[in-house]
């Protein structure tokens, strides 16, 4: 049975791809930290389902997860979390917590992709879906790490795509560039959504859809296409004025609420 290796499972879009992909009929592994709900998830699926509680901002729990699971046909680099803070500004964030967010968004999503990628095209069959954002397109002040690590997953997910069609490998890596998505991202984050956000069972039904289409970024909607459009035309102070706009709307929302 073809088996499908999920991150940051116990929670909103992992979740729901969990679902999703059981569903379709493959055996999972889910990863996350939170053992409890990745087993209370379990539970409710129907195939064969492996729970593994680790912290994936380490460097060496990400080996050891690959060493553990081998022969996997789908990889989903999906845990990540991002940090305003009390005020936002770069100034002011904590520096532990954002080293965290780059070994967690980068160098675990970095690892995982290298290692697994070589099995897959060794195989030439295999899927890759990084989760990354619509926030990887733009620059974020008062969010600017969080916006920098998607930038990097962006970038590094269609570069490699780029190099397996050179190739003619059948493997692929597709990126997922959500906007607001209803999950528990926020509360981690110390935000609220001032836009109308997805609910995680759509946005993890779009990603796996795209993904077996083999597209390369995946954008849900038409309104984010077009933000993702202007964040590549507009010169870079206009998207800077604009994201700093949209960072401290949502900061003024959250203070009033
Ligand atoms: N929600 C949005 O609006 C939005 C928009 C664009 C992109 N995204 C991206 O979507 C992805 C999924 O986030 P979500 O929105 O579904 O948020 P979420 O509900 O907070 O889920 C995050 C998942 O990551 C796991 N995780 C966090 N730290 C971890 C660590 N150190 N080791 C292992 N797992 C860890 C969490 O599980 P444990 O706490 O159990 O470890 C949880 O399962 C993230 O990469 C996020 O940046 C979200």
């Amino acid at each position: 049975m073809a088996k499908a290796l999920i991150t940051g499972a116990s929670s909103g879009m992992g979740k729901d791809m969990a679902f999703i992909l059981s569903e379709m009929g493959y055996d999972l592994v889910l990863v996350a930290r939170d053992e409890k709900r990745l087993n209370f998830i379990k539970k409710s699926l129907k195939t064969k389902v492996e729970v593994i509680s680790l912290d994936l901002s380490k460097r060496e729990n990400c080996f050891k997860l690959y060493k553990k699971v081998r022969n996997i046909d789908i990889l989903i680099n999906n845990a990540g979390f991002g940090e305003f803070g009390e005020f936002g500004e770069f100034y002011y964030t904590s520096l532990k917590k954002e080293l965290n967010m780059i070994d967690l968004n980068i160098s675990c999503l970095h690892i995982l992709t290298k290692l697994y990628l070589r099995d897959f095209v060794r195989k030439n069959k295999g899927y890759i879906l990084n989760v990354a954002s619509l926030a990887g397109f733009g620059s974020g002040p008062l969010m600017a790490t969080y916006y920098a690590t998607k930038a990097y997953v962006l970038k590094l997910s269609t570069a490699i795509n780029e190099e397996l069609r050179v190739r003619r490998s059948k493997v692929r890596v597709s990126v997922f560039c959500p906007g607001p998505v209803n999950t528990e991202f926020n509360k981690r984050a110390g935000l609220e959504f001032k836009m109308k956000a997805l609910s995680s069972r759509e946005a993890s039904e779009i990603a796996i859809r795209g993904m077996f289409r083999k597209k390369m970024v995946i954008i849900p909607s038409l309104r984010e296409k077009i933000v993702a459009f202007l964040c590549k035309v507009s010169p870079l102070r206009i998207v800077l004025i604009a994201c700093y706009h949209i960072q401290v709307s949502k900061r003024d929302y959250c203070q009033k609420i």
